[in-house]
C-alpha cells in the first residue's frame, strides 16, 4: 500500500489543508486561470415543517439575504431532520418546494448562493456514519432539544431523534462552513459539532473545520407572538402567528385581534411586551413618521388622558404589513404553481452541493483509512 495515491501515508496535514480551499483544487486543474480567495463559507439547514412565518422572516431569512453577498452561502432545506418526527410524509414534497419558494420570495438568489435539499447530498449520510462512531450516547442524551422532544412524544424516541446533532454536525462540515447563522436553541448542537470536529482531527489528523455560531448580534430581532405569550411559533395558536402564506384579510383579522390594553398610566411608561411588539412590527414594516407619531402618542398619553388609540395603530400596522407581505406571498405562490422551475433551482444547488460535499467527503475516506484501491 504504502506510496499509493489515497493511502493513508500519503495526504500529509498540509495537503489536506490546502485542500480545505477550492482554491488550491482549482489552481492545479485550470493553473492559467487567475485564483481569486475564495469567501468565507456560511451554512444554514431549514427544518420544512411548518409555514414560514414573520418571526422566521425578521429573525432569519432576512439575514441570509443580507449573507449572501458576503459570504459563500450554503443553504439548505433540512428534510432527513424532518424525518425524526414527521408522522406523515405526504406532505414533505409540497412543504420543500414552499421552503424554496418562500426563500427566494424572500430575496435569496439561487445564482449567488447554493441551495439544495439535504437528501440530495448523500455524502452528508456518510460523514454522518463517521461522526456517528464518535459521538458518546451520553453527551447525546443530554442533548436540551433531545430531552424537550422525549418529553413532547414519548411514544416516538427514535435513534434518528437522538444522533440529530450529529446529522447536523455532517451538514456543516461536509461544506466545511466557518459561520452557521442559528438562534440561541441551537447554539448547543453547534458546540456538539466543533466537539465532534475535534475529536475526529484528533483520531485521524486535521481534515474538518471547526463551526462557529453566527448572529449578528444587537441586530437581532426577536417577534412575539400576537398574544404576546412567548416567541412567535409555527406550531403555537395559528391566529397569532402572521405567516408569510397569509392572504390581506386573515392579516387583517389577526392583527386586529393582537393583544393591547388599556393604555399607559403614566407618560413614557415602559411597554408590556405585547405592545412593545406591535411598536417591533411597526417600526420594521411601517415607514419611520408613521412609527414615530404612534411612539409619541404613547409617550404622550397618562391615565385619564389616552392619546394612543391601539385600534387606529393596529388598523395602520394591517395595512402596511399586507403591503409587506403580499409581493412575497404571491412569489412565493407563483413559485410554487411552477414545480419544474423549483426542480431546475433544486437540480443546480444539487450540482454545486455535491461537488463541494466530494472534496471533503474524499478527505474524510482518506483520513479514516477506508481506501483499498
Ligand atoms: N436544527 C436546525 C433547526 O431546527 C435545522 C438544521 C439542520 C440546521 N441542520 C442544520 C441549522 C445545520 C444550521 C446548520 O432549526
Amino acid at each position: 500500500m504504502a506510496g499509493t495515491a489515497g493511502s493513508t501515508n500519503y495526504p500529509k496535514p498540509w495537503y489536506r489543508k490546502a485542500l480545505q480551499c477550492e482554491v488550491f483544487f482549482h489552481y492545479i486543474c485550470r493553473p492559467q486561470t487567475k485564483i481569486t480567495v475564495e469567501k468565507e463559507r456560511v451554512l444554514s439547514g431549514i427544518r420544512p415543517t411548518g409555514q414560514l412565518h414573520l418571526g422566521n422572516y425578521f429573525g432569519a431569512m432576512r439575514n441570509y439575504v443580507r449573507m449572501q453577498d458576503e459570504f459563500n452561502c450554503f443553504f439548505f432545506v433540512a428534510d432527513w431532520h424532518a424525518l425524526t418526527t414527521l408522522a406523515d410524509n405526504k406532505e414533505l414534497q409540497s412543504s420543500v418546494h414552499r421552503v424554496i419558494a418562500e426563500n427566494i420570495a424572500c430575496g435569496l438568489d439561487p445564482e449567488k448562493v447554493c441551495l439544495y435539499v439535504q437528501s440530495d447530498v448523500p455524502e452528508i449520510a456518510e460523514l454522518y456514519l463517521y461522526l456517528n462512531m464518535l459521538a458518546y450516547k451520553g453527551e447525546l442524551e443530554r442533548t436540551a432539544t433531545f430531552k424537550e422532544k422525549v418529553r413532547l412524544h414519548p411514544e416516538n424516541v427514535n435513534a434518528g431523534l437522538l444522533t440529530y446533532p450529529v446529522l447536523q454536525a455532517a451538514d456543516i462540515m461536509i461544506h466545511r462552513a466557518t459561520k452557521v447563522p442559528v438562534g440561541k436553541d441551537q447554539e448547543q448542537h453547534l458546540e456538539m459539532a466543533r466537539n465532534f470536529a475535534q475529536r475526529f482531527n484528533h483520531r485521524y489528523g486535521e481534515t474538518l473545520v471547526e463551526p462557529q455560531a453566527f448572529n449578528y448580534g444587537g441586530e437581532l430581532v426577536k417577534i412575539l407572538s400576537l398574544d404576546g405569550n412567548g416567541k412567535m411559533s409555527k406550531s403555537e395558536n395559528q391566529m397569532n402567528t402572521l405567516y408569510l402564506a397569509d392572504d390581506d384579510d386573515m392579516i387583517v383579522k389577526k392583527i386586529k385581534k393582537a393583544k393591547t390594553d388599556g393604555g399607559p398610566a403614566e407618560p413614557y411608561a415602559q411597554k408590556p411586551d405585547f405592545i412593545e411588539n406591535l411598536f417591533t412590527l411597526m417600526q420594521l414594516v411601517s415607514g419611520p413618521d408613521t412609527y414615530k407619531k404612534f411612539q409619541d402618542d404613547y409617550n404622550n398619553s397618562s391615565a385619564g388622558n389616552t392619546i394612543i388609540r391601539y385600534g387606529d395603530m393596529k388598523k395602520q400596522l394591517a395595512e402596511d404589513m399586507v403591503q409587506f407581505i403580499t409581493p412575497i406571498r404571491q412569489k412565493a405562490a407563483d413559485l410554487q404553481n411552477d414545480p419544474a422551475a423549483i426542480g431546475r433551482i433544486l437540480k443546480a444547488g444539487k450540482d454545486k452541493a455535491r461537488e463541494s460535499a466530494a472534496v471533503t467527503i474524499k478527505m474524510v475516506r482518506e483520513a479514516v483509512g477506508v481506501t483499498y484501491y
